[in-house]
């Protein structure tokens, strides 16, 4: 298996009307009337063919789009990449990430190995310069990637890196602008692992391998620990939810509790953060099977808990000042004669109890275990993240996560996380009505309610194990569809989660 693109991030304080790069990407807005100062000042070096494309209306700074301008011997950049950023009022700090992901695209397209960039400059002071480095970090890793693992035949060398500069004039700046790029970097990476690990299929990736993955990981950093729970262990720990859920397979599930401990003492006032993530490593529906049209899209539902690994490797890698646990049940879900059935009764780690009628809601059986493994270990705040119902497709489509949770402050903090990072969120209820669906004349409860409100009536079940806690619930299920347009990601996983989360730990622990 070869080497994702690698991306190499610095800053380089220097006049961008001079500086040597193979192309300067800056941005342009579409209601923006004529060149602005820097941009002008620029033109002047390229005699005035920037404004020329312009005026000739065959750039119009949409979003999304993008042009470029030739240099000669006396210009410093070979090329200069104008990148839409849309509507001035319109802009936000995700319009910049958006930019910077749209020039990293572009300078992968064309094989160039070396970008400029100094697309915040057309921001002016809008945001805060740090902010603005580590949104063009983010961006670039998120533009830059591409899932190519297994691709053998040849691609007319594509590049093994790609070496990006932060660009301008003022060192000052710089300095601020290399402050947001490293920890935007960290962030960036953490979200290409989560992707690779999400993109890798059924056959490649299967539970086992999973926790070898977060193992690996644990192992390369002193602040986090790895513990796996193997079948025999899950067993004895009563885990029947993820045991069952695995039960149709050869591959075996597993638990896998990752743990990051500060190297300082975390003040006692910070809350114990317990992340718990879906990851089925292929749903194929089990007994209940899906129809096979996309079903190869399946191998996408393990998204939520290698979100929380991505998270957990960025949270260590900035020595973020709050505990978290990474809680993450594994399983793969196919029918065969040792699966489990509709109509069996699952006695779950909580104790409570379970009727199965669909074994295709199997991602709600092994986060309750996860949830209350997360509780049992006094976690003071839970927030759940699984790919899990199709209903909160329908009802949010592809731009958005759905939220439950039974915290009001808890829920108005990730959505502040939500606008800074550029993952949304839409925040959808999940309380006693749909709670009521959810009782089975039986058992405790059954595992799917009825016909409608799907994706609120699954957060309804997982909030019946959280005890006592402040618990929030991310439906990611839309996120990693094939042929997102708006997102910056391209196709097959956009490793959704790592920056929402992230940004929420960063803000736990005090961190900006
Ligand atoms: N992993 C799926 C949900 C999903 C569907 C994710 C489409 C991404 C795209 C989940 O396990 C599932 O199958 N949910 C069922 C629940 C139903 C049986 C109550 C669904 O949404 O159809
Ligand atoms: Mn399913
Ligand atoms: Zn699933």
């Amino acid at each position: 298996m070869k080497e994702i693109i690698k991306v190499e991030m610095k800053t380089r304080t220097v006049d961008f009307c001079k500086c040597k790069t193979d192309m300067l990407a800056v941005g342009v807005f579409s209601d923006a009337k004529g060149l602005d100062k820097t941009n002008r000042e620029l033109d002047s070096k390229f005699a005035g063919s920037i404004e020329r494309l312009i005026k000739s209306g065959d750039f119009e700074g949409k979003e999304q789009s993008s042009a470029i301008v030739y240099g000669n011997d006396k210009t410093g950049a070979k090329r200069v990449l104008l990148v839409g950023l849309g509507e001035r009022k319109k802009a936000t700090l995700d319009t910049i990430r958006r930019a910077a992901a749209n020039a990293a695209k572009k300078a992968v397209a064309m094989k160039i190995e070396n970008l400029g960039m100094a697309l915040h400059k057309a921001f002016g002071g809008r945001f805060d310069i740090t902010t603005m480095g580590q949104a063009c970090a983010e961006g670039t890793y998120l533009g830059s990637y591409r899932y190519d693992e297994f691709v053998t035949e040849s691609e007319n060398g594509r590049l093994d890196s790609l070496k990006v500069e932060l660009i301008d004039s003022d060192a000052a700046k710089t300095k601020k602008l290399n402050k947001g790029l490293s920890s935007g970097a960290i962030i960036g990476k953490a979200q290409s692992y989560a992707r690779t690990l999400a993109n890798r299929p059924g056959n490649v990736i299967n539970p086992a391998e999973l926790a070898a993955a977060a193992k690996q990981l644990a192992g390369s950093s002193r602040t986090l620990s790895c513990t796996v729970f193997d079948e025999k262990q899950l067993a004895a720990k009563g885990m029947n939810g993820i045991l069952a859920v695995g039960a149709g397979s050869q591959n075996k599930p597993r638990l896998i509790v990752l743990k990051y401990t500060p190297a300082r003492t975390v003040c006692s006032k910070v809350p114990t953060v317990g992340l718990v993530g879906k990851a089925i490593t292929f749903d194929s529906g089990g007994i209940s099977i899906k129809p096979s049209a996309r079903m190869d899209q399946m191998k996408l539902d393990k998204s939520g808990g290698v979100a929380v690994l991505g998270t957990m490797k960025a949270a260590a890698e900035l020595k973020l000042g709050v505990n978290v646990y990474g809680i993450i049940p594994a399983a793969e879900n196919l029918p065969s004669g040792t699966s489990y059935r509709p109509g069996d009764i699952i006695t779950t780690f909580s104790g409570k109890t379970v009727e199965v009628q669909n074994t295709d809601a199997e991602g709600r059986l092994i986060l309750c275990d996860g949830i209350a493994y997360a509780e049992k270990q006094n976690c003071d705040i839970i927030i759940d993240i699984a790919t899990l119902t199709g209903a909160c497709m329908v009802a949010l489509g592809k731009y958005m996560a759905g939220l439950m949770g039974n915290d009001d402050k808890l829920i108005k903090t990730l959505q502040k996380c939500a606008e800074t990072s550029g993952e949304k969120i839409w925040y959808m209820p999940s309380g006693d009505e749909y709670a009521e669906e959810m009782k089975s004349k039986i058992a405790d409860l059954k595992n799917i309610g009825s016909n409608w409100g799907g994706a609120c009536t699954a957060a309804a079940f997982l909030r019946q194990f959280v005890g006592n806690k402040k618990w929030a619930h991310l439906d990611m299920a839309g996120m990693d569809m094939p042929h997102n347009g708006k997102n910056s990601a391209g196709t097959g996983s956009t490793g959704f989660g790592v920056r929402l989360l992230t940004t929420y730990l960063m803000n736990v622990a005090g961190k900006k």
